[in-house]
């Protein structure tokens, strides 16, 4: 018989595993929400128009790596490959940015990209992300840097960096462009470096290629042609960001996939993750909304690759969710000991404590290898002499120290061990 797996360059979270992916995404969500931002759930699939449109024809994301394919109906949709168009969208849709501005709002979710698999990089990968839409402030640039990077602390992690650059604006941008592309037609590229080239000068900044890299030495870059607003914005946000006490590194050869940017412009970079070190990036993107529809308001945001950010995690041997794990292990002898330990389960988890029940009859020594590994501070034992006395075993697990306890008063009991010993 055949057997099914999932498709390719997906990774799945299962227990014990998922518990870390689950405190990653909350932890990064609750520095959102700290900071105003209000949660928007969006349709996993779109328009494919909408992303042509929004992310721009030229990126690989959408000349390369889209799902996309026509419905019964006939209509070509995509599933999403990233979160801003859609969150424009919805915007524009729905008059959200009729309110008080900025609006603020977070995601999070899978996102679907046709990429050659390898570590840290899948197919449907999962992603936290904010946009902050209608106020062209600087304040705002670095307030979402920040929360970005207080989430990331918050988790334990220390080894990123933030790498910072400007994209410039629509006043400086085309003159740059038709520069950086005038020098790039005057070195000797291969030709479908040349064809990039032709289609989006700024792509060719991100080649990885040594030869290519020495090539490009002397290219002109835009954060030496900005134009004064631009140039004034940068240096305002740079402000904030010192002022906030998030350290950064200036980096003019940041190039990010998507074409919406215009000025401020990050990355989050990790090295511990080897080739896919970019756990999270994002920037402004100004001419966005009206290029979709909408007023001409202005943007900001980031997304944060959930599933690098808990690999990051692993390489600095940080567990986010160590701390939700079982508080107490119930373990009954028997038929009548179930009932009562299947009581005072309920009674505990009522009032929030993490409890877990030996089931299936286990006896004593493979009930306490459970306890054990269910990383459990107490172990709760009733046995048949404990039921005629009316009493139960409450176990230390990490002093191995053992107390009578009345069963009456059992949740009370085990209640007050946790508490007396944080
Ligand atoms: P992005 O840089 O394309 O930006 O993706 C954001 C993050 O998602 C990356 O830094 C990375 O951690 C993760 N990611 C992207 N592709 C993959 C993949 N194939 N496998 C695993 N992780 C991946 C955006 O998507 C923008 N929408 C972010 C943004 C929001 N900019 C402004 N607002």
């Amino acid at each position: 018989m055949s057997t099914f797996t999932a498709p390719k360059g997906i990774p799945e979270y299962y227990p014990p595993r998922s518990a870390d992916f689950l405190a990653v995404r909350d932890t990064l969500a609750d520095a959102a929400r700290r900071a105003g931002y209000g949660y928007i759930e969006l349709p996993l699939f779109e328009d494919t128009g909408l992303f042509a449109r929004g992310v721009g024809e030229s990126t690989d994301v959408v000349s390369k790596e889209m799902y996309t394919f026509a419905d019964q109906g006939g209509r070509s949709i995509t599933l999403r490959p990233e979160g801003t168009a859609g969150v424009i969208r919805s915007v524009i849709e729905h008059g959200l940015d009729r309110g008080q501005l900025p609006l603020k709002l977070y995601y999070s979710g899978a996102f679907f990209r046709y990429e050659r698999p390898q570590a840290g990089r899948y197919r449907q990968l999962q992603q936290l992300g904010v946009e902050a839409i209608g106020v062209d402030d600087p304040a705002l640039d670095a307030e979402v840097i920040a929360v970005a990077d207080e989430g990331y602390r918050r988790l334990g992690i220390t080894g990123h960096r933030i790498e910072l650059t400007s994209l410039g604006d629509a006043d400086c941008r085309p003159e740059y462009r038709a520069k950086l592309l005038e020098f790039l037609r005057g070195l000797p590229l291969d030709e479908p470096t040349r064809q990039r080239a032709e289609l989006n000068p700024l792509r060719v900044l991100d080649d990885k290629r040594p030869e290519v890299r020495e090539m490009l030495a002397d290219a002109p870059l835009m954060a030496d042609h900005l134009s004064a607003a631009s140039k004034e914005h940068y240096e305002r946000v740079k402000t904030h960001l010192s002022d906030l006490g998030v350290a950064f590194t200036e980096n003019p050869w940041l190039v990010r996939g998507l074409d919406y940017y215009t000025k401020t412009t990050f990355e989050f970079v990790h090295d511990g993750l080897g080739a896919q070190s970019g756990i999270g990036g994002g920037g402004r993107y100004d001419g966005l909304m009206a290029e979709l529809g909408g007023a001409e308001l202005s943007g900001i945001g980031f997304g944060l690759g959930l599933d690098r950010t808990l690999l990051a995690c692993e390489a600095e041997g940080v567990t986010p969710a160590g701390q939700s794990r079982c508080e107490v292990y119930c373990v009954p002898l028997g038929e009548a000991a179930r009932r009562h330990l299947v009581r005072v389960s309920g009674d505990l988890r009522k009032s929030g404590t993490r409890v877990e029940v030996a089931y299936g009859g286990k006896g004593l020594k493979g009930a306490m290898k459970s306890a054990d590994r269910s990383g459990a501070r107490f172990a709760l034992v009733v046995g048949e002499r404990d039921l005629e006395s009316g009493t139960a075993q409450l176990k230390d697990l990490s002093s191995g120290e053992q107390r009578t306890v009345a069963l009456d008063g059992a949740a009370d009991e085990v209640r007050a061990a946790l508490e007396a010993s944080p």
